[in-house]
C-alpha cells in the first residue's frame, strides 16, 4: 500500500474532527497506526493485554491515572508509553489532543468494550479545503 506523498499536517488533521474519544487514523507504520484523538472528561478503566499504547500530547492536559503506580501528568510535547497489561484511565480536564501509536486494530476501551467502543476511522476530509484536499 502506498501512502500520502505529501506532509500530513497535525493542526490540519484535527481541524478535520471534533468528536470527542474517537481515534482519527492519519497514517500507518508497518503493523501500526497513527492516530489523533480529542479527549475530554474521564475515559474508562481498561488494559491492553497484548499491546503498549503510546501517547503523545499535543495541547491541553492528560492525565493517565495507573492502577499500580498512580498518576502521569502529561503537558504539550510530551509523552508516555502505557506498558502493556497495565490498567490504566485517561482523564483530560481541559479538550486535549493526542497523538496515539499503537498497533492496528486496538481496541480504544481494551478489555473493556462498552458505549465509549469506537474504531479507528480516518477524520473527515470532506472538512477540507478544496486546495488541500487530499488525492
Ligand atoms: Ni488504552
Amino acid at each position: 500500500m502506498s501512502g500520502p506523498t505529501t506532509a500530513i499536517n497535525l493542526a490540519h488533521k484535527l481541524s478535520q474532527f471534533s468528536e470527542l474519544w474517537t481515534q482519527k487514523k492519519i497514517a500507518d507504520l508497518n503493523d501500526y497506526e497513527v492516530k489523533l484523538a480529542k479527549l475530554k472528561g474521564e475515559f474508562v478503566w481498561h488494559t491492553h493485554e497484548d499491546t503498549d499504547e503510546l501517547f503523545l500530547v499535543l495541547s491541553g492536559r492528560l492525565t493517565i491515572r495507573l492502577r499500580e503506580t498512580g498518576d502521569v501528568v502529561l503537558m504539550p510535547g510530551e509523552l508516555f508509553v502505557v506498558p502493556r497489561g497495565v490498567e490504566h484511565c485517561p482523564v483530560a480536564e481541559e479538550e486535549t489532543a493526542v497523538l496515539l501509536l499503537e498497533p492496528a486494530g486496538v481496541l480504544n476501551t481494551g478489555d473493556r468494550p462498552g458505549p465509549l467502543t469506537r474504531p479507528a476511522e480516518p477524520p473527515d476530509q470532506s472538512r477540507d479545503p478544496p486546495s488541500v484536499r487530499e488525492r
